[in-house]
């Protein structure tokens, strides 16, 4: 696989960095101690195309590949990670989903102002009782001919606050278990739907994740995503690619724990010289570089795959195993670097050690991430 960057994949990545570097390092450390969402740059992300990067431009998106995607993401993540889970959401579960899947009239009412960045997107499949083991859905979408009465709790929604368009799975017939779930649209707004309590997080304390409530909700059935019963495959299917957005925010935070650890190993001395003469810093240094470019690769693998229109299930769940596991260890490696000045918040690297977590944890446990694995590997 040719892993060489075109001239637009490359101005993606700058793109991105000078926004990451000059638009969000400012602020950062306010926002997650403040667990402020963040407003204005997640508007202005949307003005420079960042929201909807692959989609198609006739529906307001950027029209870019998967790899483009990645680097942007890495590069926003590098910085901060409660930015790019609401522009990961958005673009690889909501938008992609959308344009994949959605009806045409769905497509000029919902995609076009989240590919814009005009609104912002929430996927509702968590609940307190279905995490991992989403063919449990609770929450019922009951067919009343030309709406579905929505009931029920979803849990730990990313964009929980701040989105006004919700993608909610929900079961339909109990009976038929997976090929009984259903997608639905879900507008702010609409009569009998709550935002719950915010949750009080460890890390990405930005972004805002909270509980929603459906009490008796009328959804159009105009709203459901794709035929009858095809709300589970639409989750699973949209959950693959959004792997590919999940691995790249893990290897970004790593990358850049990495930057930070490298630059003060340069400027700081102990016993005499730098820290980065000494060769136990050198080689923690090297590790981390090694498993950061790891991750890459794996990570443009499945975006590559993607992009050509292959399959690429198992590599991105390899991709999110990986990335979000090395981003435990290169950002733990980051505040051991920096010693007792990497424990506080002025530094960066205790965030980005915190927010390495949870890469573990949403779009899939690594445990999850090993099942959809294996069960490829064996089929
Ligand atoms: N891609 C496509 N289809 C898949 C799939 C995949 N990766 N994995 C399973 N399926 C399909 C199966 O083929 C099967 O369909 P058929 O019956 O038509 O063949 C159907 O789904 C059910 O599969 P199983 O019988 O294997 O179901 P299971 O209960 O044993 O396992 C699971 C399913 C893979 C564990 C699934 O429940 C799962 O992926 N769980 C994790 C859910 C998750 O990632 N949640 C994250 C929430 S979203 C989020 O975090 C967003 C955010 O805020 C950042």
């Amino acid at each position: 696989m040719n892993f060489e960057f075109t001239e637009e994949q490359l101005a993606v990545k700058q793109a991105a960095r000078e926004f990451a570097q000059t638009e969000l390092l400012p602020g950062v450390i306010d926002r997650d101690t403040e667990q402020k969402f963040p407003v204005a740059q997640i508007k202005k992300m949307g003005e420079l195309g960042f929201m909807g990067m692959m989609v198609n431009p006739k529906y307001n998106g950027g029209g870019m590949d998967s790899v483009s995607y990645v680097l942007a993401m890495e590069e926003i993540s590098k910085v901060d990670a409660s930015v790019s889970v609401c522009m990961s959401v958005n673009n690889s579960l909501v938008c992609w989903g959308l344009e994949q899947f959605g009806t045409e009239e769905q497509k000029e009412k919902y995609l076009k102002p989240l590919a814009a960045g005009q609104k912002i997107g929430a996927f509702c499949l968590s609940e307190p009782e279905a995490g991992s083991d989403a063919t449990h859905q609770r929450t019922t979408a009951e067919d009343k001919g030309d709406y579905y009465l929505l009931n029920g709790t979803k849990n730990w929604i990313t964009n929980g606050k701040s989105a006004s368009i919700y993608i909610v799975i929900a079961q339909s017939d109990l009976e038929k278990r997976h090929k009984g779930i259903n997608a639905l649209i879900v507008e702010r707004g609409m009569e009998g739907f709550t935002v719950g309590k915010k949750e009080d997080k460890m890390g990405i304390r930005g972004s805002d994740t909270h509980s929603l409530m459906f009490s008796d909700v009328k959804v159009p059935k105009a709203n459901r995503i794709g035929e009858d019963g095809f709300g589970f495959t639409f989750a699973m299917t949209t959950l693959n690619g959004g792997r590919i957005g999940i691995a790249s925010q893990a290897m970004g935070i790593a990358a850049g724990a990495y930057e930070l650890a490298l630059k003060y190993s340069k400027e700081r001395k102990a016993f005499g010289k730098h820290l980065s003469e000494h060769q136990a810093i050198q080689f923690k240094l090297a590790d981390m570089a090694t498993k950061i470019d790891a991750a890459r690769l794996l990570i443009l693998q499945a975006a590559t795959l993607k992009d050509r229109g292959k399959p690429f299930v198992k590599e991105a769940a390899m991709a999110k195993l990986f990335a979000s596991q090395i981003a435990q260890e290169v950002t733990t490696e980051a505040v051991q670097i920096h010693g007792g000045y990497g424990y506080v918040k002025e530094y960066h690297v205790e965030r980005l050690m915190r927010d390495a977590k949870i890469t573990q944890i949403y779009e899939g446990t690594s445990e999850i991430q090993r099942m959809v694995i294996s069960r490829e590997l064996l089929r």
